[in-house]
């Protein structure tokens, strides 16, 4: 199937998208539920239904445009991803999917392929932790990985629910109406950046992703005792700060310790109470992400941290409390999806290669409900969640007329 990727329309809409943020150009900041993300997702629900295609919502904002097939009652082929930024991101993470897979399905269209199974654009809720704590929201929901009761338990640092940030967004019904079972999709395809350097090294222009690291993440509470910077003298003090520093010290000595490349731990969140120059700190809460393609050695990570946890506590007369946010087996792509994205290359000529991804996706959830398969695109020094992020139109191009080959592929035979 040849097919004319329009990549003028598409790089002006992926800029348009960018201007849904919460600060400046270049970063883009766009939290799932905020003004911006509402102002987004009806920015793109336009463009699909003027694509002709028809839109559906569930309870949890996850959003469904859908090219039908002339044998509907077929399992649908889909392909998406997110439109969530976190703080200060750049403009591509996951807009590429979504922009991109409407405008694969716009080009299939316009060569004149009409497809058996319905083809399926689907724009997930929250792939990013921002607002909940928690990545991938909306898929781990639709695949039944969260249940109802993530509607009480998931709260903002304000403490307010998913079902109150929800219903206020205008997405109403029960959570568990959002699920969709193994058979509702025949196949799902995700095309995204790499957001690391491989492609961009190696000068191959597509990645074939066979797998999606398992993460893990860990919420840490160190409470010490506070007081006077100057008063209250170095031997007297259970400083939680220091503690905290000290844990994640281990975190980065535990990593090292497996001697894999693949292990990697970040603790990225740390908040400090009161945060005033002159107080020790009293409290403090951490945020930590560890992740491996295996996922033994991801839990021997953090079991070394728990371990790390207990002695810094006892060292340093402070209590610590560690809570497990989530602990998610790795995915493994289906080797006859990407045999069709292989396939695909190989009549465009594209030069690809197999590839792990490090960064979790949507697939990782799709993969409990569906046969998936991603397909990476190189971006500038494999920088991602930064506002410099970029990926050229050229790469985006290649990326789609890939996924449109493998679309139609799929909607076509399996
Ligand atoms: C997704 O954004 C990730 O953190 O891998
Ligand atoms: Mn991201
Ligand atoms: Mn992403």
């Amino acid at each position: 199937m040849d097919v004319n990727i329009n990549s003028a329309r598409l790089s002006a809409e992926l800029e348009s998208l960018a201007t849904f943020s919460s600060v400046p150009a270049p970063a883009v900041t766009r939290v799932v539920f905020s003004e911006e993300d509402l102002r987004a997702r009806a920015y793109v629900k336009r463009l699909c239904l003027e694509a002709g295609l028809s839109i559906r919502e569930d309870s949890v904002g996850n959003t469904f445009a859908r090219w039908t097939g002339s044998d509907p009652q077929l399992p649908a082929v889909a392909t998406g991803s997110h439109i969530d930024a976190i703080p200060h991101a750049g403009r591509y993470d996951g807009t590429v999917g979504v922009l991109g897979g409407l405008e694969a399905i716009r080009a299939l269209h316009d060569s004149g392929f009409r497809p058996r199974r319905s083809i399926e654009l689907v724009l997930f809720t929250a792939e990013e932790p921002t607002r909940f704590g928690i990545g991938c929201l909306g898929s781990r929901i639709l695949c039944g990985s969260l249940d109802g009761a993530a509607d009480e338990a998931l709260r903002d640092s304000q403490g307010q629910r998913l079902r109150e940030w929800r219903t206020a967004a205008g997405y109403r019904g029960q959570l568990s109406t959002a699920r969709l079972d193994w058979g509702h999709y025949a196949a799902f395809l995700e095309l995204h950046i790499e957001q690391g350097r491989l492609l961009e090294q190696e000068g191959v222009p597509l990645g074939l992703v066979t797998a999606i690291a398992a993460p893990a993440s860990l919420r840490i509470e160190l409470e010490g005792d506070g007081g006077h910077a100057g008063a209250l003298l170095m031997p007297d003090r259970h400083d939680a700060f220091l503690a905290a520093s000290e844990i994640a010290l281990a975190l980065e000595a535990a990593v090292k310790a497996t001697g894999a490349i693949d292990t990697v731990g970040t603790t990225g969140v740390c908040e400090v109470f009161p945060c005033a120059i002159n107080s020790v700190p009293s409290r403090v809460k951490l945020e930590v992400d560890v992740r491996d393609i295996d996922e033994a050695r991801r839990d021997g990570v953090l079991a070394a941290l728990s371990t790390a946890c207990e002695r810094v506590a006892r060292q340093r007369g402070i209590r610590v409390r560690t809570q497990l946010l989530n602990s998610d087996p790795p995915a493994h792509c289906s080797p006859e999806l990407l045999a069709a994205l292989a396939s695909a290359c190989d009549q465009r000529w594209i030069a690809h290669r197999r590839m792990v991804s490090r960064a979790y996706h949507d697939s990782l959830f799709m993969a409990r409900i569906a046969p998936v398969a991603m397909l990476f695109i190189p971006c500038r020094n494999g920088v991602s969640h930064r506002p410099d992020e970029y990926a050229s139109p050229e790469a985006i191009a290649t990326g789609v007329a890939v996924l449109a080959g493998g679309l139609s592929a799929l909607a076509d035979t399996i």
